[in-house]
């Protein structure tokens, strides 16, 4: 567990959690539950943003909101001043449902729909991160349609091989992202892209995977983008104003991951802050606006997930399966790629580890587990449990798979808690039957 001040266990052995008891949430709202800390939020955001004005200057965070997205957390984005990215019409309705700022608003994504590209440019977003040559197409005929003139940026794909799990891996030569620096792609798309009259290209856009921990692998990626930048001024004579480098900070999961502080976490931007200054002077181009998109590393390790274990499976020898109230509908990423979890007994932070347990969901797949070779003290029904760093890509991959209904998420902060969202209903799983 990577402890800090708003969660370890207390001297009894209970685990708190911004400033609350773990299991009293659980008796409060009921499990499964995912609970947030609020403040280990706002610490990430405010330190990588103080981190890039103080190392770098003129630029922005923009919170990745694909790793955790509902009304709240734009709200609490907002309050700190930074930007955040959308990858879809629902992610954009739910932060202009909050009056998120529209000029801090990017918009991702490999396959916009026409009607999203329009949802878009009426809610005024900032930047659309082109993604295809025919994307450009539709945009621009869109804006002539409207009499309009949008800041777009590109998509490029640096090919940098990042050490992390093939499917997160998004910046290779293959990748069904963007366009490729190798092959001459990206070239060909500034050029194409640049021609049309009702697109404004500011800038290039660059995210060459996740759970990265490797400083070198953004230092490589701010090298090459900084060479295109220079190679496309010295051929086509355009200099770009805009540099997004996207996001992948790695986090802890387990302890085969590092265990980072934030201020470990903001050496993430300061790095990256200090490489680009040094290839911008080397290269001579023009400095860029900076923006960074983290999203696992703000809101991952401030979720935990609390279940009920009920039925234990021994079979001996072989397994000890927990089966808790939850899986894979709230939690699909081991069955996606096999990730890795921590798991903790909230009360029993005292007792010893004494057994090996895999932690599993109640979905009908036998691949909906949460987590393997989990050590633990010897569990009985009815015991809590938390799994840590589920704040990213959990709730936001939730499901109804085998309709079960999609739990609350609860913030907490200075030991108070409260429902940011409300836990589904069986009528809401039905509500749009016919
Ligand atoms: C374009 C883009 N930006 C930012 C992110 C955020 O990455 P992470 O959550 O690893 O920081 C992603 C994740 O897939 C992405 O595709």
């Amino acid at each position: 567990m990577n402890e800090r001040k708003t969660l370890k266990f207390n001297e009894s052995g209970h685990l708190i959690i911004g400033g609350v008891k773990a299991s009293d949430l659980a008796k409060k709202y009921g499990t499964p539950l995912y609970v947030m800390d609020k403040a280990h939020i706002i610490n990430v955001c405010k330190a990588f943003d103080n981190a890039l004005k103080s190392e770098y200057g003129d630029g922005m965070i923009a919170y990745a909101s694909k790793a955790f997205s509902c009304k709240e957390i734009y709200r609490i984005v907002n309050s700190v001043g930074i930007g955040c990215d959308v990858v879809s019409g629902g992610e954009l309705y739910t932060a202009q449902s909050v009056d998120f700022p529209s000029e801090k608003i990017i918009f991702h994504g490999n396959n916009k729909t026409i009607e999203e590209l329009k949802y878009a440019l009426e809610c005024k977003v900032k930047y659309v991160v082109i993604d295809s040559l025919s994307e450009a197409e539709d945009l621009d005929f869109i804006c002539q349609n409207k009499g309009i003139v949008q800041d777009v940026l590109i998509r490029v794909n640096p090919g940098v091989e990042a050490h992390t799990h093939h499917y997160i891996q998004t910046a290779k030569i293959d990748s069904k992202f963007g366009f490729a620096i190798a092959d001459g792609s990206a070239v060909t798309a500034v050029k194409k892209v640049s021609s049309y009259k009702n697109l404004n290209l500011v800038g290039l856009h660059c995210h060459i995977g996740s759970q990265i921990f490797e400083r070198k692998s953004f230092s490589i990626a701010v090298d090459k983008m900084t060479d295109f930048y220079k190679q496309i001024r010295d051929s086509l004579g355009l200099e770009f104003s805009v540099l997004n480098l996207g996001g992948g900070f790695g986090i802890y999961y387990t302890d085969e991951d590092k265990k980072y502080t934030v201020e470990d976490y903001t050496d993430y931007v300061v790095n990256i802050a200090r490489e680009l200054k040094k290839a911008i002077d080397s290269k001579g181009i023009k400095k860029p606006y900076l923006i960074l998109e983290p999203g696992r590393s703000i809101v991952g390790e401030a979720g935990i997930t609390l279940y009920t274990v009920g039925r234990i499976k021994e079979i001996k020898g072989i397994k000890n399966y927990l089966s808790i109230d939850g899986g894979m509908f709230d939690n699909p990423r081991f069955a996606l790629y096999q990730a890795k979890y921590s798991v903790v007994p909230v009360d029993k932070g005292l007792e010893k580890p004494s057994k090996v347990y895999t932690l599993a969901g109640k979905c009908c797949e036998s691949g909906d587990i949460i987590a393997e070779d989990c050590n633990l003290p010897v569990m009985t029904s009815g015991d809590i449990v938390a799994v840590l760093s589920t704040g990213a890509y959990n709730y936001s991959m939730a499901s109804n798979y085998n309709r079960n209904r999609i739990p609350a998420v609860v913030m907490v902060e200075d030991g108070k808690d409260y429902l940011a969202v409300k836990p589904q209903t069986f009528d809401d799983v039905i509500r749009n039957d016919l």
